[in-house]
This record gives structure tokens, sequence and C-alpha cells, in this order.
């Protein structure tokens, strides 16, 4: 890649503007393979550059994909109404780089949310043509039946739908049905329970694709960066 001077490389991973950024490299508060560079005319190759900020290490990156375990209580969308923020969950740096959610889980959804500030790769994860499966586990209010599970996997009307929706489903505990859809209506499946006459308690999102939560082995509330290999499972 072509090199970039100090400055220019923090502005671009989300460390304020250039001005900050060159005061952050002339405070010394910046070091590259061990050492303080204060020299805001040195130049470094960005690809893959390993630095500090404040003693906190970055990589360079170009873009970032990242997979959140979200809790409860956490909106997703820009300008959260009534609970906290998605993005107040992660570093600042990311808000500033307009990390934005890939499609959203609601407020008391809990579980696997993507996270990036590549558009190109939001509009394809979330274009309803991409069928990209989404798999849950809903704690229902009254127990799983066999009924149920028949009625989500032959499909259940939802009143502004043409056609009915169907879902892979099955049954793991008394209270709790695995339910995997490729599509993201709006509560489709508080709707699809709600329509075979199941109330939701909890909602917990455990897959996207092969990318599973499990996997990333992700306490509530923590991210974590996701690899090529973790993406190609999308
Ligand atoms: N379906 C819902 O009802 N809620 C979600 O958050 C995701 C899927």
């Amino acid at each position: 890649m072509k090199k970039l001077t100090l400055e220019k490389i923090l502005q671009s991973q989300g460390f304020g503007t250039k001005k900050s950024c060159r005061y952050m490299v002339l405070d010394g508060l910046v070091e590259v393979a061990g050492a303080v560079v204060d020299d805001v005319k040195a130049e470094f190759d960005p690809a893959g550059l390993n630095f500090k900020v404040d003693g906190e290490p970055w990589q360079y990156r170009e873009h970032v994909y990242l997979a959140l375990n979200k809790p409860t209580g956490v909106e997703c969308s820009r300008r959260p109404a009534v609970h906290r923020g998605v993005l107040s969950l992660l570093p600042d740096q990311f808000t500033a780089r307009d990390v934005q959610p890939v499609g959203r889980l609601d407020h008391d959804t809990t579980g696997l949310l993507l996270l990036s500030d590549d558009g190109n790769f939001i509009h394809t994860q979330s274009h309803p043509k991409r069928h990209v499966p989404k798999t849950y586990v809903a704690t229902t209010q009254d127990p799983v039946t066999p009924e149920l599970v028949a009625q989500l996997s032959s499909g259940v009307q939802l009143n502004d739908e043409p056609a009915p929706l169907a879902a892979q489903a099955r049954q793991l505990e008394s209270h709790q049905v695995e339910i995997t859809i490729d599509m993201g209506k709006y509560h489709q499946v508080k709707r699809m329970l709600a329509a075979a006459g199941h109330h939701c308690v909890a909602l917990r999102r455990t897959a996207i694709g092969g990318l599973t939560l499990e996997a990333l082995e992700l306490a509530e509330g923590d991210w974590c960066y996701l690899d090529a290999e973790q993406l190609a499972k999308l």
C-alpha cells in the first residue's frame, strides 16, 4: 500500500480529526514497532501495521468486520430513543469510522450481531435476495408442542405477508424452540410464534449462516474482529 504519515493512518482508523491525530503524534502517544514516533513526517505502509495509541495496541484495518454478543436492553438504531445504542458497546474509534450494525435485532433480542464500516458488505449481507439463514433460540411462555414445530415448519400466515412464511424448527427444551429463517421481516420470529399461538418471552440469535455464537466464545456485551475464514462462513 502507499505509505502514509501516522496522522493520516490514525485519522483513517477513527482516532479523530487530522489535527487532533497530529497532536497525538507530536505528544508522543503513538508507538510503532515498540518505539515512540513523534515525527509527523515519518511515513509507514499501513497494510497490517501494528501500532499503539496511549499504550493500547491496534492494527491498521481498511475496514472492520465485527461480531458482537448483543445483550438485552440495547437498541440497534443509529439514534437510540429509549435504550442505550449498540455502538456504545464498542470503542469510540468504531463510531468515528461509521461502523453500523448489519440488519437489526430488537432491543430485547440477544446474541449474534454483525457490524462493519464496509458499505458493500453491509449491503450484500442484508440484501433480501441473499437469503442468509439466521438461527434463533426462542423461549416460549407455554411449553413447545409438536404442533408448534409442525406449524412453523409448514408455514404461518402473517397479516402483512402475501404468503405463509416457513422456518426450520426443532424443539430444544420444554420451553425452547430453535428457529432458522432466511428472511429478515420485521419482528419475524416473534410474529411467527404469535401467529402459531405462542408468546415469545426471550429470543437469542445463535448463528448467521455457518458462523455460530458458540464458536466465537463471546460473553454477553463482548465483541471481536472477524477474520476471512469466519467471514467465509456467512
Ligand atoms: N425476529 C424477531 O422477532 N426479533 C428479532 O430481533 C430478530 C428476529
